[in-house]
C-alpha cells in the first residue's frame, strides 16, 4: 500500500510532514548522526554518502518532519502484511503497519514526538485504514517508549535481551501497539 494515498502534506498543530526526498538526506543526516539520536538508531551510517544511500532505499516509507522553515524529524509508516492463515492471506496483505520517528536534539522535550507519534497514527487509522499499527524500542530508550504510551498505544511484550546493541551489550525491547478499533474508541473519548 502506497503513503502516495496520503492526503499531503498533513498538518498538526505544530508540524508539517511531507513524504521524503532524496534532498532532505543532508538537513536530516546533520541531526540524526548526533549520538543522543543515533544510539537508539538501527544503524550508523560512516558518512552522509552512506546515508544517503541508505535514505533513497527507503524514501517510499520515509516521511520528514518541518518545524519553523527547516527539517526537524524524519519519521516511517513501513505497511506490511499482518500474520494469516492461507485462506484469507490477500485479506491481511498490507493490514498493519510500523512506525517510527527520529527527532532533532534542539527540539526534544517540547512534545513533538508526542505530536508526531499521533499524527502517524492518524495517518495508519483514519487516511490508510489499517487495522493494526506496531513500535518497537530498546527498553533503555524511555523518551521513545514513554511516546507511544502517550500516544496511546500499549505494551504488548518485554523481550528480554533480545537485541545485540552496537555498545556490544545484549538489550530489552519493548514491543508497542496500538488497533483500528482502539484508535477509534480514543477518537470518541476524544483523547
Ligand atoms: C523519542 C523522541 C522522538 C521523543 O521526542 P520528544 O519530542 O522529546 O518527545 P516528547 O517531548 O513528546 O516527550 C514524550 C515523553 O517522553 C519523556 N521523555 C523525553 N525524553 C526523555 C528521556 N530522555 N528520558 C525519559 N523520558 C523522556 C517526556 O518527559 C514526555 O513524557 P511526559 O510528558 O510524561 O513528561 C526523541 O527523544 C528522539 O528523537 N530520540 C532519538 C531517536 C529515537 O530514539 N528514535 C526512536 C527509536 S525506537
Amino acid at each position: 500500500m502506497s503513503l502516495e494515498r496520503l492526503d499531503w502534506p498533513l498538518l498538526t498543530a505544530r508540524l508539517t510532514l511531507r513524504p521524503a526526498r532524496v534532498s532532505d538526506a543532508a538537513e536530516i543526516w546533520a541531526w540524526q548522526q548526533l549520538p543522543e539520536v543515533i544510539q537508539w538508531m538501527a544503524r550508523q551510517p560512516p558518512s552522509l554518502e552512506a546515508f544517503t544511500g541508505h535514505w533513497v532505499k527507503h524514501l517510499d516509507q520515509t516521511l520528514v518532519v518541518g518545524q519553523g522553515g527547516r527539517l526537524i524529524g524524519s519519521a516511517k509508516i513501513a505497511v506490511q502484511n499482518a500474520w494469516a492463515q492461507e485462506e484469507v492471506i490477500t485479506q491481511a496483505a498490507g493490514a498493519e503497519a510500523e512506525i517510527g520517528w527520529a527527532l532533532d536534539p534542539s527540539v526534544h522535550g517540547q512534545g513533538y514526538g508526542t505530536e508526531l507519534a499521533v499524527s502517524l497514527l492518524a495517518s495508519c487509522f483514519d487516511g490508510l485504514g489499517l487495522h493494526r499499527v506496531v513500535g518497537i524500542c530498546f527498553a533503555d530508550n524511555a523518551a521513545s517508549a514513554r511516546v507511544m504510551e502517550k500516544a496511546g498505544m500499549r505494551r504488548e511484550a518485554h523481550f528480554r535481551s533480545d537485541s545485540l546493541h552496537r555498545d556490544g551489550r545484549w538489550y530489552d525491547t519493548y514491543s508497542y501497539a496500538m488497533l483500528a478499533a482502539e484508535w477509534a474508541q480514543r477518537r470518541a473519548s476524544g483523547s
